[in-house]
């Protein structure tokens, strides 16, 4: 028989919600035990819509796409950014980027489809993914995006050959893998030279997928993309990306005399997830990444290029918080309290995919102190059901508000039904007021595929 180890020994935090307010949404207020969004007690938000529910603070999100918007345009004026919708799609969401004045990446036809559902304009529409379908490229011209970023010698033959059968020319740019390790987890470093994204530099793929693309009818190749990573917390790495960008860039312009007119640095700024965090702001991301282009255009009298910038995490995660009811609380003395949720691994993937942190606190007992370590657990059928592992939290008990904060990206996008579980609904404050802008499952959702 093997005995379970006993924890770590982890001391308890004693900090209040009050306390946590640096990875909170922008709007996130704690007065005393009362806790409030956009103006709205969140106890109210939890008794209208039921738990498990993703809560925005939608003039969170609005202030991130207007910071990157303003921050960029100040440093760089031919720049505009590039919301990835992969970080959290919906209707609401996309008409939020379009009247912020950003672009948006869509990754698959189903992205397109919700951007033309929020009457997103299409050519601010960048069309991403190593592996679109045919049927996806064909939806992606017929709907008139501004751009792809092609990843294969087979992606750039099927729109050569549909945009020509429709008389049109399609804009394209090239994906190329620069081969920098950037400094995050390795599930999410995306620029190795060990990558499925993209045309490697080094052993010439690059080049080849550039000599490829000039020859081909119905495409205007105008440039070049390379994303590294996400949840990026050191700037040298995108100063490396783009001096390595750059030289390539140079060399194409000897080799072939093509001057990318487009130059799209892809996303991955990191955010705080716990409050021992320490990302980098929007500002200073603008102003470095910037300040490196600046700098090789004129160490290669290159013309500027128009640069995009693809945010998506940092958009969104702190905007979005996950609130929960207690099921129950379970303690194996010497061992671990489990606190038991009525969501879990379904809701968000992210702490059993990678290990994330979060910091959760009780909503019905913000102004007590976290003084329990506890694991926030899922109800779902594997063990590695967990929301916040080694968890300071309030003490707590059946019926109780659990807020998990950080959560507004890459949750509700990466949701399952596992278990048969029906997805949270999705709700945005703001002012005062609570609107639903994704209804959560129902049992009849989960029956409409079934054929019997
Ligand atoms: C091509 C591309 N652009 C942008 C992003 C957004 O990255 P983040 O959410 O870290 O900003 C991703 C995320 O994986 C991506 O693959």
């Amino acid at each position: 028989m093997s005995i379970a180890p006993v924890r770590e020994h982890v001391l308890p935090d004693y900090m209040k919600a009050v306390d946590l307010l640096k990875v909170a949404p922008r709007t996130m207020a704690v007065d005393g035990g009362k806790v409030t969004l956009g103006g709205v007690d969140l106890l109210d938000i939890a008794k209208r819509f039921g738990t498990a529910l993703y809560v925005y603070d939608e003039d969170h999100i609005r202030h991130q796409l207007a910071s990157y918007r303003d921050e960029f345009k100040t440093c760089y004026p031919q720049s505009n950014v590039v919301y990835a919708a992969k970080a959290f799609c919906c209707v609401a969401m996309d008409k939020v980027v379009a009247e912020e004045g950003c672009y948006i990446d869509v990754a698959s036809g189903g992205e397109l489809a919700i951007a033309q559902a929020a009457g997103f304009p299409m050519e601010h529409v960048i069309a991403q993914g190593n592996n679109k379908s045919e049927l996806e490229i064909e939806q992606c011209i017929d709907a008139g995006v501004g751009c792809f970023v092609v990843d294969t010698h087979e992606e750039m033959e099927r729109i050569s050959a549909y945009a020509q059968s429709k008389g049109k020319t399609q804009r394209i740019i090239i994906r190329v893998c620069p081969g920098i390790e950037a400094d995050t987890h390795a599930y999410i470093q995306t620029a190795n030279e060990d990558s499925k994204f993209g045309f490697n530099i080094r052993n010439g793929a690059a080049e080849q997928a550039l000599s490829f693309a000039l020859t081909l009818p119905g495409v205007d190749m105008a440039g070049f993309h390379c994303h590294i990573g996400s949840q990026i917390f050191e700037l040298t790495s995108y100063v490396e990306a783009v001096n390595t960008m750059f030289a390539f860039m140079n060399d194409m312009r000897q080799a072939h005399d093509f001057v990318a007119r487009i130059f799209d640095m892809g996303g991955g700024l990191g955010i705080p997830y716990t409050i021992y965090d320490r990302p980098s702001t929007i500002a200073q991301f603008a102003s470095v990444a910037t300040g490196a282009i600046h700098a090789n255009c004129s160490e290669y009298d290159y013309p500027y290029p128009e640069i995009l910038t693809e945010p998506g995490r940092s958009i969104v995660a702190n905007a979005g918080i996950t609130l929960y009811t207690v099921g129950s609380v379970k303690t194996v003395p010497g061992i671990c309290t489990y606190v038991a949720v009525d969501g879990g691994m379904t809701d968000n993937i992210r702490t059993a995919l990678y290990g994330s942190k979060y910091e959760a606190f009780v909503v019905n007992n913000a102004d007590k102190p976290r003084d329990v370590i506890c694991d926030i657990v899922g109800k779902h059928c594997e063990s590695g059901d967990v929301v916040v592992k080694n968890s300071p939290l309030q003490a707590c008990t059946a019926g109780d508000i659990i807020c998990v904060l950080g959560t507004g990206a890459y949750c509700n996008e990466m949701a399952s039904n596992y278990n048969k579980q029906v997805r949270p609904g999705v709700v945005f404050v703001k002012d005062g007021e609570v609107r639903e802008v994704v209804r959560r499952e129902t049992y009849e959702d989960l029956l409409r595929r079934d054929v019997y």
